[in-house]
């Protein structure tokens, strides 16, 4: 089996490929990624002489690009994991959203066309159906909820999903689409709220908590991410989205605290900031279709994938120094600064 992974030198792609290769050590790999600000070539360095795995740096959205590797490497499969990814950056500059996360998956999508594949899987998230109001904890995402979204890059990603749902009724495209929560492990970036967190309390710097910290997300390990679109690729039925998340809802601030706690910080550190524009208030999905037709559950408790996590980032300063210390720091000048 040939497996294109796009995106796979950013947080969750990396952890597929770990996870792949470990799995089912026959594949081939090929990780397809741009290296933006998010991708890492040394995320990937334990893998780089691995013989089942090949790297190549190129642009989803570059049509002749794509199309010369799909013709070179003959994949049976493709998983889009390539994307712009973090909704503040959205707000600031949404274009590059809707030209990765929509003109690159249909270029994708043209090649599986082209070419002939078994499977185009695309990976979308629970943005997609907007937020759910705090004081309604009874409701939960399914698969049928309305699109609804808020930001430049839920309606990029949703968008996506659309395209993808068309390519499987207009031409046939054997496609599947899963919609997961908020993922935290090793290897985030450091602009999403755990590592950042965990990063500006090892420097006892402030911890930036947007409005009153009440929003949820509903987190996963992202192993158990990992799993499920394994099974989905492998078990799930063409055509069909699948929701993935663990029942696992918490607020910003009890997060921030938690991470206080676990790293002997004091809560004095938190400091609130102003809100974010159009800031979705809850995320929580209902997980019962994947449970029920593939037999996913999460399997990574959050107390300790939490503590997994913090204690990757101790092991792995270096990692996230490399980043914060480059060109991030005038990224968080602009989004923090004068907040
Ligand atoms: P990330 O930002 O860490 O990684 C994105 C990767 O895509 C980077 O390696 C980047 O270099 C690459 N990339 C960006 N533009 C590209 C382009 N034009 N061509 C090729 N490569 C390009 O993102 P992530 O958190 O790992 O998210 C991966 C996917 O999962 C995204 O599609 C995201 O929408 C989805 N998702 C993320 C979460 C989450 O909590 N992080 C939850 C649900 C779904
Ligand atoms: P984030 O990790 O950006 O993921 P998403 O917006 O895709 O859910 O943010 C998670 C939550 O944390 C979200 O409600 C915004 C909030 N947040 C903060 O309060 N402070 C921060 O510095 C960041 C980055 C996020």
């Amino acid at each position: 089996m040939n497996i294109i992974v796009t995106g796979g030198a950013g947080f969750i792609g990396s952890n597929f490929i770990f996870y792949m290769l470990k799995k089912h050590p026959q594949y081939r790999i090929i990780c397809l990624d741009k290296l933006t600000y998010a991708g890492n070539l040394s995320t990937l360095s334990s893998v780089m002489d691995n013989p089942q795995f090949r790297f190549v740096k190129l642009d989803i959205c570059d049509r002749n690009a794509v199309y010369d590797l799909f013709e070179e490497e003959n994949p049976d499969i493709i998983v889009n994991f390539a994307a712009e990814s973090h909704v503040d950056r959205s707000i600031e500059e949404p274009e590059i959203f809707l030209n990765t996360n929509i003109i690159g998956t249909a270029v994708l999508m043209d090649a599986c066309r082209k070419y002939g594949i078994q499977r185009y899987h695309q990976v979308s998230t629970d943005e997609v159906y907007g937020d759910l109001p705090l004081d309604r904890p009874d409701l939960f995402f399914t698969e049928e909820t309305p699109i609804h979204t808020s930001s430049p890059y839920s309606s990029s990603k949703a968008s996506a999903d659309l395209l993808v749902l068309a390519y499987y009724r207009t031409y046939g495209l054997p496609v599947s689409i899963s919609r997961c929560s908020n993922n935290y492990g090793p290897y985030q970036f450091p602009e999403k709220l755990i590592p950042l967190i965990i990063a500006n309390c090892l420097n006892d710097k402030s911890l930036p908590v947007y409005g009153e910290g009440l929003n949820v997300r509903d987190w996963l390990y992202v192993d158990d991410h990992c799993k499920a679109i394994d099974l989905i690729i492998h078990k799930g039925r063409i055509g069909e989205v699948y929701n993935v998340g663990g029942h696992n809802e918490m607020k910003n601030i009890d997060i921030v605290k938690i991470m206080c706690e676990a790293l002997g910080k004091s809560e004095n550190l938190i400091t609130y900031v102003a809100d974010r524009k159009g800031h979705d208030m809850r995320y929580a999905i209902d997980p019962t279709k994947i449970h029920d037709e593939l037999g996913w559950l999460p399997e990574t408790k959050f107390e300790d994938g939490i503590q997994k996590t913090i204690q990757w980032y101790l092991d792995n300063r270096q990692w996230w120094e490399t980043i914060i210390s480059g060109e991030y720091q005038n990224y968080y000048e602009s989004m923090y600064g004068d907040r």
